[in-house]
């Protein structure tokens, strides 16, 4: 059977490209479960050091599937909400960063997935918005809770109240995304970014990762002392040595990841 979504490997770099451009990627419960063993698979791969995340066409992805949606009732509506949590925690808690590669609109379930990777490129031609207030419901895949920390509350607010779609220039100066690229220079930016970082220490970038993602949810003197555990830790990895001794020997280091 063909998934909805493709991984292609180049050295320690994946893309996963969402592929159903007949309804603009829209997320149905068989994509939203085809991503999560997508992700689940490179979750097994220790030599994957970034992922990029886009989609086919002229959407990323332009949300939830609003036809697969209709008729569901509460206990569904409940069900598909924690299956689009489920998946957009596995990419949050990726052992690597995840690059979300905005080639067009990214509404709704789209803008949210976007949100859960680690940080956002765009197309000049990206549309973003929170539109589900036009249908009678609320962001259900982390909206609510991602966007305010993204952009500060005022900003998600506005944006989840009113339902409007913004450009990629607005996006930009938001802070949703990190750069606007040429639609075709697109992939190649996320993709030579996403090179540079698996270039980098892996066991550092996961740790830098992780503290990230997890100082949010912690007082500031806690998440300090959840660096300085892991500070520590990074000096007895292999990658510590061959870093530092890389710097003083005046070379390129080749980090193993151990
Ligand atoms: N769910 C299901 N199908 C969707 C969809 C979604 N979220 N978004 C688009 N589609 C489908 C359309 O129904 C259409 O299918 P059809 O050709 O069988 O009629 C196809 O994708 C193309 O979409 P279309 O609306 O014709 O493209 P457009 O370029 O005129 O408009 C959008 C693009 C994104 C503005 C428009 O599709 C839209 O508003 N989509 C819904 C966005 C949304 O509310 N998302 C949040 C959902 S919670």
């Amino acid at each position: 059977m063909t998934s909805f979504v493709e991984t292609t490997h180049d050295g320690h770099v994946s893309t996963l490209t969402i592929n159903r451009p007949d309804k603009l990627n829209a997320l149905s419960q068989e994509v939203l479960s085809d991503l999560g063993s997508a992700i689940e698979a490179l979750a097994a791969k220790d030599d994957i050091r970034a992922v990029v995340i886009t989609g086919t066409g002229k959407a990323f992805v332009a949300g939830a599937d609003i036809a697969a949606m209709k008729e569901m009732t509460e206990a569904e509506g409940r069900e598909f909400g924690a299956l689009g949590h489920r998946v957009f925690a596995a990419i949050e808690n990726l052992h690597c960063p995840v690059i979300a590669a905005v080639n067009g609109f990214a509404l709704g379930g789209g803008c949210e997935l976007a949100l859960a990777c680690d940080f956002i490129f765009a197309s000049s031609k990206a549309r973003f918005g929170q539109p589900e207030v036009n249908l009678g419901i609320i962001p259900g895949f982390g909206g609510t809770q991602r966007l305010p920390r993204r952009v500060g509350s005022a900003a998600a607010r506005e944006l989840i109240y009113t339902g409007k779609m913004i450009g990629a220039e607005e996006a930009l100066r938001l802070g949703l995304a990190n750069a606007v690229f040429e639609p075709d220079a697109l992939l190649g930016a996320a993709a030579a970014t996403a090179a540079d970082i698996a270039a980098k220490g892996p066991l550092a970038v996961a740790a830098a990762k992780r503290l990230i993602r997890d100082g949010v949810d912690h007082p500031l003197p806690d998440a300090n002392r959840l660096e300085q555990i892991a500070f520590g830790e990074a000096f007895k990895t292999d990658d510590q040595s061959e870093g530092m001794g890389a710097f003083l020997e005046k070379r390129a280091p080749t980090f193993k990841g151990a």
